[in-house]
């Protein structure tokens, strides 16, 4: 548990240890602010550990969810590595204590100085999207003297039935390679046999997935792939698996998580059982979406003859999910209110009318002063805010054991 209301006012921790959201919201000069808990984050990263269970396997936390220094340091501190999607990234997380063994570049658009930064530290794997990549990559190593280590990511061309902006792994995408790109691969490996090492498959279908179907019917694929070129006398010791397990937005109720974690890792422990390769997995929402909230407070509440806006100085920029994916976030008043429910629009700030965080909800009634937040905001939140319109981005508070670090 994250977040829970005791004596009608929104707590985070648990009922043993827990600090007051609207103390902790109020502590900051002012302005819109992220509370983040980071026990939850260990919870339920060990949960993914234990569902993995014996195998050897190493989780890397795909940090373009929440790259948050003490976020990441937890997950350092853990054992996990990191999956990251930029030079950027891997400076953070590096800086955050996670060691470069445990590090993976993915990522699409890779540029020559990226690679050079990632061979330069010796991360772990470069998870390559194309042809041509891996040829750039293969220069970049021949120049430094050094030697990648890489991954090939496989499109399965599954269609996991999740927002069409979050599918990754169907024909249609942008992302990875099917069979036919293979003969070429192969060719480009072999002429580069000093500087190029490739270490196994990679392939990740999507995010906020429920259906394990489709993990298992992806990876059922990469496995078949994954064969063909130990065949072909490539001693492949690594399968990565990506991320994508969703979080059920529309309850509180997270246990359902808990039991798909568990799930997951039963169904790919005996999928790659006949496999001798190291185990990577890349989740990102599922370990981190439940341990953030967005508190934001009301500035206007205005009446209109269609509707009740509540208007609040936190709006899309701050959380982009409403606006970009029509996402639900639960609205949680810091204080619960009394009265009979009205119907809100909870607004933000952004010229723009694609600045919602929720529409027709209902709520006691709520009033200038108010804060209000947007619940489960830790994944994909405060990583996709913005400064558009200039204002500025929101604090982050970090609370371990009811206190803030
Ligand atoms: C390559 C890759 N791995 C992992 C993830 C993490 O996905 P999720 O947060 O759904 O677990 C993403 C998300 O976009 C990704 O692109």
């Amino acid at each position: 548990m994250a977040f829970f209301y005791e004596n009608n006012r929104l707590k985070i921790g648990t009922p043993d240890a827990s600090a007051d959201v609207e103390s902790l919201a109020r502590s900051r000069t002012a302005g819109p602010v992220y509370i983040y808990d980071l026990d939850d984050v260990e919870r339920r990263f060990q949960a993914m550990n234990k569902a993995l269970g014996d195998v050897r396997h190493t989780i890397h936390y795909a940090m373009k969810a929440n790259s948050h220094p003490a976020i990441l340091a937890k997950f350092a501190s853990l054992g996990a590595g990191a999956d990251t999607v930029s030079g950027g990234e891997i400076k953070r997380a590096l800086e955050a204590g996670i060691p470069a063994s445990r590090i993976i570049f993915s990522g699409v658009a890779k540029t020559v100085a990226e690679i050079e930064f990632a061979l330069k530290n010796k991360i772990k794997q470069i998870n390559v999207e194309s042809p041509q990549e891996l040829e750039r990559i293969a220069e970049v190593a021949e120049r430094l003297g050094s030697r990648a280590d890489v991954a090939f990511r496989l499109n399965p061309d599954v269609n996991p039935q999740t927002h069409p902006y979050i599918t990754t792994g169907f024909r249609e995408n942008k992302f990875g390679m099917d069979e036919s790109f293979m003969p070429e691969l192969v060719a480009i490996l072999k002429s580069h046999s000093d500087h190029l090492k490739l270490r196994g498959l990679t392939m990740h279908i999507g995010s906020l997935l429920f259906d394990l179907g489709v993990f298992r019917e992806a990876i059922t694929k990469t496995i078949a792939i994954h064969r063909q070129f130990v065949a072909q006398g490539f001693p492949l010791d690594r399968l990565d698996i990506g991320g994508g397990l969703g979080i059920r937005y529309e309850t509180e109720d997270a246990s359902s998580e808990f039991s798909m974690m568990q799930a997951y890792g039963t169904m790919v422990r005996e999928l790659i059982k006949d496999l001798n390769v190291e185990l990577l997995t890349e989740p990102g929402r599922i370990l981190v979406a439940r341990a953030g909230l967005l508190v934001g407070e009301v500035q206007y509440i205005k009446p209109t003859t269609n509707k009740t806006f509540a208007i609040l100085d936190t709006g899309m920029h701050h959380l982009l999910r409403p606006a970009l994916y029509s996402a639900k976030h639960r609205v949680l008043p810091v204080v619960a209110g009394v009265g009979k429910p009205n119907r809100y629009d909870i607004v933000g700030p952004i010229c723009e009318s694609s600045d919602f965080l929720a529409k027709d909800v209902e709520l006691a009634p709520l009033k200038a002063g108010d804060l209000v937040a947007m619940a489960d905001a830790g994944a994909y939140g405060f990583s996709m805010a913005s400064r558009y319109n200039s204002h500025d981005l929101p604090q982050e508070i970090v609370v371990s054991q009811a206190k803030p670090l």
